[in-house]
């Protein structure tokens, strides 16, 4: 289920300056999301992880027509991928993976890290900011500074 045109271009009106590091995306499906990330942050290492084999060769594919040198897919379960150079971390996930990722990020995410998830909030974190979008879902952005 990707990411819809409303959340997403809200999601993308969030002023957000990461620092120097690489941007993660985890659960990148069709790439909705990550094709902007690279576009939006030229300077970035974007790295983009997926299981499923049919949108990650998609993302192959499309990236060969895609001039986004930044930007890397890698077919590979995001819970064994070291996250401690990670300046911003984007995800749109399901509860338990939240629950699952939540000890993840305070082991290993460096302080100032940004973590942006959609409709998924994590369990017992305070988010620096909550937007609403105008959907039918009334979808919520959470934004969290580690
Ligand atoms: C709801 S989709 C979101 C896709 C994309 N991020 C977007 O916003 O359009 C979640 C994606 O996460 C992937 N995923 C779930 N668990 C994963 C894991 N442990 N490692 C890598 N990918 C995973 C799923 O295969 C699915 O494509």
């Amino acid at each position: 289920m990707p990411t819809s045109s409303k959340v997403k271009k809200q999601l993308f009106q969030i002023p957000l300056t990461p620092a120097p590091g690489t941007i993660y995306e985890l659960g990148s499906g069709w790439g909705t999301i990550a094709f902007i990330l690279a576009k939006k942050y030229p300077l970035h290492r974007i790295e983009a992880y997926e299981t499923s084999w049919i949108p990650y060769y998609f993302c192959l594919l499309r990236k060969n027509f895609n001039k986004s040198s930044n930007l890397h897919f890698y077919r590979r379960n995001f819970y064994s991928v070291r996250l401690s150079n990670a300046s911003m971390i984007f995800c749109y996930l399901f509860p338990a993976a939240m629950q699952r990722l939540l000890p993840k990020f305070h082991q290993e995410l460096p302080q100032g890290c940004i973590v942006v998830s959609h409709t998924f909030a994590l369990p017992g974190s305070k988010p620096h900011l909550t937007i609403e979008v105008s959907d039918l879902y009334r979808t919520k952005i959470y934004v969290y500074h580690i």
